[in-house]
Order: C-alpha cells, then sequence, then structure tokens
C-alpha cells in the first residue's frame, strides 16, 4: 500500500490533533509489524503451526503494516478529535446519551464473562445463564411483563421481533390474513414504518392532536378488523406522554389488535408506570440507552422484547430458564424462532444488569425523576427565545423550535446546533420529530449536574442573542469553527457517499 499523504506532509511528521490524520494503510511500510526489536532467539514457527494451511486464503489481503507505536499514536489522535459522553453533554434527543458507569464496563470485562464462548454447554455457563434470569425477570418487573427474549441486538431489531410476534399472535387466531395493517404515529421514530414494512404489513399513520397526543378521532377512523394491531412511544419523540392511552388501549383492543410499545427511551417512567399496566401487550427496550452502553456511533445494543403471558409462547428460543437444580436452555412451544445466534449482545446485557443491580430499587424511580426534572428545567429557562412545540410538562426530553428565530433573523435549527458545537456541547437532535418546524430535540439525562444544564440552556441564549443583536445569523452559519472538521454540506454527505479513502483522494 503506498502512501499518498497531502503535499507538504511527510510520513513521520509528527501530527497535531487538528491536522489531516491519514488511515493506517498510510501509514503502512512492507515488513513493519509489532513491537519487539530482538532479531534472533524468538521461537521459530512454521508458517503451518501458525495457521493452518486450510485456514490461509489464497489471495493475499491488503492489511497495514505498522508498529505498535503507530498504530497506539493513530487510534489516540483520532479518539482526541471524539466528542463522548466521558467528555461533557451530550443531549441529543431520543438517544438517552447519558453517563455510564464504568462499574458497567468493569463487570463485563471480567474474565469470567467475557472470556466465556457462547457455545459453551450450559452445564459450563450456569453463572451467565443465571445472570440472563435474572435480567429477564427484572425487565419484565419494569416493564410489567410477563417474559422477554433477550435475543434483538437493538432497538429496530426488536421492533422486528415484536412485530413477528404479532403476527404469530394473529396467525395462531386464523386472523393474520385479514390483518394487515399497524397504525402508527406521525410524530413516531423513523425505524417504527420500517420495521412495519419489513414485517410484511402496511403501514396507517394516525395525526397528532393539538395537545401533542394520538389523535383519538382520526384513530377511531382507522380502527376496523383488518389492524394487527398499533405501535406507539409513550412517552411519544414529543418528550409527552400519551394522555388518552387507557382509552387507546380499549379501543386498538376492541378491533382485536394489539398494542406495542416502543420502549427505546424508558428513561422517563422507570419505577413510576409501566406499560404493562397501561394495556401494552409487546413492549421493547433499549437498553444501550437507558441501562449502560452509550448508544451512537452505530455501537453495539441490544433491544430484548417483553410480552404478556399470552404470547410468551410465541417468543424466540432457546431462552435461559431457571430449573430446580440450576439453569438450561428452553425453546417456547410456538417459538418464531432466532432472531440471533446465541444469546444475543451478551456484553451489552451483562452491562445491564451491572447498571440495574446498581441502580434498582428506589433508584429507578430517581433516574426518571431527575431527568424530568432536568428537561423541565431546561425547556423553561430558553422559552422565550425559543418557540416551545407543544406547550405541556415534558417527560425526559423537550422539543423546542427555532422557527422564530428562522423567520426573524434566519437562524436554523441547524446552526444552532453547529454553534453549540464551539461552545463545547453535543448538539441536540435537530429536524425530529417531523411534524415541528426547526425542531431541537434536547434530553440532558439525569447525569448531568444542574450547572451543566443551565450552561447548556445559557449557550442556547447566547447563540439566539448573538443572531437577534446581529439582525442576522452570521455568527452561527460559519459554525463549526473549533473543531477538527469544519461546516460539512450535509446534503452532499447525504447523497454521495465515498466510503474508500482512495476515491476521496481522487476529490
Ligand atoms: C423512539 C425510538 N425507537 C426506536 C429506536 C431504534 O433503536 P436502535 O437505534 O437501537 O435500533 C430509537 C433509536 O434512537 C428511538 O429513539
Amino acid at each position: 500500500m503506498s502512501a499518498s499523504l497531502p503535499a507538504g506532509r511527510a510520513l513521520g511528521a509528527p501530527l497535531m490533533a487538528h491536522d489531516y490524520e491519514p488511515t493506517i494503510f498510510e501509514f503502512s511500510e512492507p515488513g513493519r509489524h509489532a513491537a519487539s526489536f530482538r532479531t534472533s532467539g524468538l521461537p521459530e514457527w512454521t508458517a503451518e503451526e501458525l495457521v493452518p494451511e486450510s485456514f490461509l486464503r489464497n489471495e493475499s489481503v491488503a492489511l497495514p503494516e505498522v508498529s505498535e507505536r503507530d498504530l497506539v499514536a493513530h487510534f489516540t489522535r483520532l479518539t482526541h478529535r471524539q466528542y463522548s459522553v466521558d467528555l461533557g453533554a451530550y443531549p441529543l434527543g431520543s438517544c438517552t446519551m447519558k453517563y455510564n458507569p464504568k462499574s458497567a464496563d468493569a463487570g463485563a470485562s471480567l474474565p469470567g464473562f467475557a472470556q466465556v464462548h457462547p457455545g459453551a454447554p450450559a452445564s459450563c455457563t450456569q453463572g451467565w445463564l443465571e445472570m440472563l434470569v435474572e435480567l429477564e425477570e427484572m425487565i419484565c418487573e419494569i416493564t410489567g411483563m410477563a417474559a422477554a427474549t433477550l435475543q434483538p441486538a437493538a432497538g429496530a431489531a426488536g421492533e422486528l421481533t415484536g412485530l413477528l410476534l404479532m403476527r404469530a399472535y394473529h396467525e395462531a387466531r386464523g386472523e393474520s390474513e385479514r390483518r394487515r395493517r399497524v397504525i402508527i404515529p406521525d410524530s413516531a421514530h423513523g425505524t417504527n414504518p420500517a420495521s412495519v414494512t419489513l414485517s410484511g404489513y402496511e403501514v396507517a399513520t394516525v395525526g397528532t392532536n393539538a395537545r401533542g397526543g394520538v389523535d383519538l378521532d382520526a384513530l377511531q377512523a382507522l380502527l376496523g378488523d383488518d389492524v394487527a394491531g398499533i405501535m406507539l412511544t409513550n412517552p411519544s419523540t414529543l418528550g409527552l406522554f400519551e394522555e388518552d392511552i387507557v382509552q387507546i388501549a380499549e379501543a386498538v383492543h376492541g378491533v382485536g389488535g394489539l398494542l406495542y410499545y416502543d420502549g427505546a427511551n424508558l428513561n422517563a417512567i422507570l419505577g413510576v408506570v409501566r406499560p404493562g399496566d397501561m394495556g401494552f401487550d409487546i413492549v421493547h427496550l433499549n437498553v444501550h440507552k437507558t441501562f449502560a452502553t452509550p448508544h451512537g456511533g452505530g455501537g453495539p445494543g441490544a433491544g430484548p422484547v417483553a410480552v404478556s403471558a399470552e404470547l410468551a409462547d410465541f417468543l424466540p428460543g432457546p431462552r435461559p430458564a431457571r430449573t430446580e437444580s440450576g439453569y438450561e436452555l428452553r425453546v417456547p412451544a410456538r417459538s418464531i424462532g432466532r432472531l440471533h445466534s446465541w444469546h444475543g449482545n451478551a456484553l451489552v446485557l451483562l452491562r445491564a444488569w451491572m447498571y440495574l443491580r446498581l441502580n434498582g430499587g428506589d433508584g429507578l424511580k430517581r433516574v426518571s425523576e431527575i431527568a424530568v426534572l432536568n428537561a423541565n428545567w431546561f425547556k423553561e429557562r430558553v422559552r422565550g427565545l425559543y418557540d416551545i412545540a407543544y406547550d405541556r410538562t415534558v417527560m425526559h426530553e423537550c422539543v423546542v423550535s427555532a422557527k422564530t428565530l428562522h423567520h426573524k433573523v434566519g437562524l436554523s435549527a441547524l446552526d444552532v446546533a453547529k454553534r453549540l458545537m464551539e461552545l463545547g456541547f453535543h448538539p441536540p437532535t435537530v429536524y425530529f420529530p417531523l411534524i415541528v418546524e426547526e425542531a431541537l430535540m434536547v434530553e440532558p439525562t439525569e447525569t448531568e449536574s444542574p450547572q451543566t444544564v443551565a450552561a447548556l440552556a445559557e449557550a442556547f441564549l447566547q447563540i439566539a442573542n448573538e443572531a437577534l443583536g446581529a439582525g442576522n445569523a452570521e455568527e452561527a452559519e460559519a459554525a463549526p469553527r473549533t473543531t477538527p472538521v469544519g461546516r460539512v454540506d450535509e446534503a452532499r454527505a447525504a447523497r454521495k457517499l465515498v466510503v474508500t479513502f482512495d476515491q476521496r483522494r481522487g476529490d
């Protein structure tokens, strides 16, 4: 692999955090390898001893040949460019980027867990199975459900699992041919309609009423015996608790449909109210948001699905189960089959178990109370300069809007987000939910101190005041100027994907 660094840069020249960072392939030199300077007295393995012939590929693989020193420096420089939950506030609404206790990582790193092959027989993995059974029990208690599968790899995988369970339920009643539609509010997360389509159902969209809840009249008009169920996020992606949930549950059950709860963001209701008690039949949780393992950057996740007793027989298997003498794996009687190899993303599940052991009991209720307090405090502090999308007490997140600022001085939600980066914060989610113009969805989470939430609100106010004072959004439009990568052409980035560094060079 030949090195082709930007003009003027020699390989080996010192790199600063803001410099162009070559790819690891560009550091490659033939024959260069990891650490040892020793040239003699090393054990002499033959190639066959190192890698058996049967495992060798015929073609050569272009792997970088680098020293351990260059490798570590490269990745360390990259991490210095990264904003992370460990660095500061990360108010990315709908993503619950809370600070995660390091003890959750420590538990997941214990060799007794981390070094076990998932295919080891149950007799050798009793500790693992015990942990998984306990986690399932805790999830059932938190959600008010009867049984759960821990297999799905993330929220979207949980949604697909839940919809397949919905279909299995209707099939068992001989109604799956007729029940073709799944109702989803227009405020829903994009994965909801995608999962409905992927599972072979049709999406029926229900509108939002003036208070940000499901429009009951519109819902009634959609209901019929062709409805398989409804998918709801509660609190919704507007950060609002669904006030009419009892009537909605009655109406959907009334036509034989099931209620699916998108519990990706359970942060507002822990220990306060349970989806099962609201009338839901199927719930998925993003444990990688609510119970440790920061969500984002495409990292690993886990989206367990919990169900009512009526649906337990359809769950994916094999499932870890408690017996009189220990733990074993069982496949439910009418299982829809596997949704993931082995037990799913098991180390993410272990982090969730650690988190729940640390914060269970009255801790979870406090988590939710503080998350809700922080979101409401923030909303009230920015009121006046930012519009409040639906003016109600919010739950764990709030959707404010730059609509008026945009109309007055041209300051868009995107400009606010970019300028926030210069002021030291990760931006909030922007332009979602789609039904709010110039939306800024802020989720401070419970792990941020009152001082940090106040500083975040001050940054929002400063950005608005700068634009109003100058009569335009010029300052924010130039942002970010202090980050390794400045303002990018978002439309081009989305439409013209360049996934190899070589092509990027030619551009
Ligand atoms: C409301 C909601 N539902 C579903 C999902 C999908 O979860 P995942 O990204 O783990 O697939 C998300 C993720 O952000 C979400 O916020």
